[in-house]
């Protein structure tokens, strides 16, 4: 009996993000017929109620078990802040009903939002906790952001393309992240009033990690960073409680390149 009723937990715990709130907190009330729920009748197909309630939650749970988990991902904060996020909602309009696929799409102003994975992969990297304070070096659609934004205390966001970071920081808003705040700006040299980080995210590629960056750590701090030119590979950065920093070489990458001033590409 016991191990019938574990393992019906375990496989909600396990299953769609909404799974906690829709199905296991919600559905046994609905049986019994609670008055006090709103929502579509419990005799409709449950992937009904899913896009009812959270919209293109299906989408978002595949892309999540196919794309994240099903590559190498397993920190359970990223899987299911990534549930969360609509990341159809930080798409051009047009293009939304690829918001889910396994690729990179474009945002406008000749930048992209990320694929899903390198999302993961980045904010698992920094190992995310409730009490961390984040900087987000490329903002663009603020998605990253916003998958920050679910499992730390507060994500600061900084885009070059200052109507990149206007957008994002309405939409943003909307959205209900008030733990968010995005400004237009160069992050080569990060936002020291802010400093020190718990971490660094940062989505464009210099040629080197910029000093500023690596300086506005905290010890223990995590700085992940796509370094390179045609040939680009993310780098993760620890700063160990000395002051020492450390270098791990993760993965061939691709990003757009790391500018300096406004519209014009960084010296190399
Ligand atoms: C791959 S896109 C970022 C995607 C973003 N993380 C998202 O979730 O949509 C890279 C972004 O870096 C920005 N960028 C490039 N150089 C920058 C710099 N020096 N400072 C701040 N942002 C920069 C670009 O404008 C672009 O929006």
């Amino acid at each position: 009996m016991i191990r019938g009723v574990r393992r019906k937990l375990l496989a909600c715990l396990c299953g769609a993000g909404l799974c906690l709130s829709v199905a296991c907190a919600k559905s046994p009330d609905r049986t019994k017929g609670d008055p006090g729920l709103k929502g579509p009748p419990i005799n409709e197909a449950p992937e009904r109620r899913a896009e009812t309630v959270h919209p293109r939650q299906l989408e978002r749970t595949a892309m999540v078990d196919r794309q994240l988990a099903g590559r190498d991902l397993v920190d359970p904060r990223v899987l299911s802040a990534m549930k969360r996020v609509p990341r159809h909602r930080f798409v051009p309009r047009p293009i939304r009903h690829r918001a889910y696929d396994d690729t990179p799409l474009p945002i406008g102003q000749g930048q992209t939002i990320s694929q899903p994975y390198i999302v993961g992969l980045m904010t698992e990297l920094i190992r995310p906790h409730s009490r961390a304070k984040v900087l987000d070096i490329g903002t663009g659609s603020g998605y990253q952001a916003a998958v920050a934004a679910e499992i730390v205390d507060h994500v600061y966001g900084i885009d070059i393309v200052c109507e990149l970071a206007d957008d994002a920081s309405k939409r943003l808003a909307e959205l209900g992240y008030r733990n968010t705040t995005i400004t237009c700006g160069d992050g080569y040299m990060g936002w020291p009033e802010h400093a020190p980080f718990d971490a660094i995210i940062v989505a464009a590629a210099p040629k080197e990690v910029p000093p500023a960056l690596l300086a506005q750590l905290k010890p223990g701090g995590r700085l992940v960073i796509p370094i390179g030119t045609r040939h680009q590979e993310l780098r993760l950065y620890v700063k160990g409680a000395d002051g020492s920093v450390s270098v791990q070489h993760v993965a061939p990458v691709r990003f757009v390149p790391f500018v300096r001033n406004a519209g014009e590409r960084e010296a190399r």
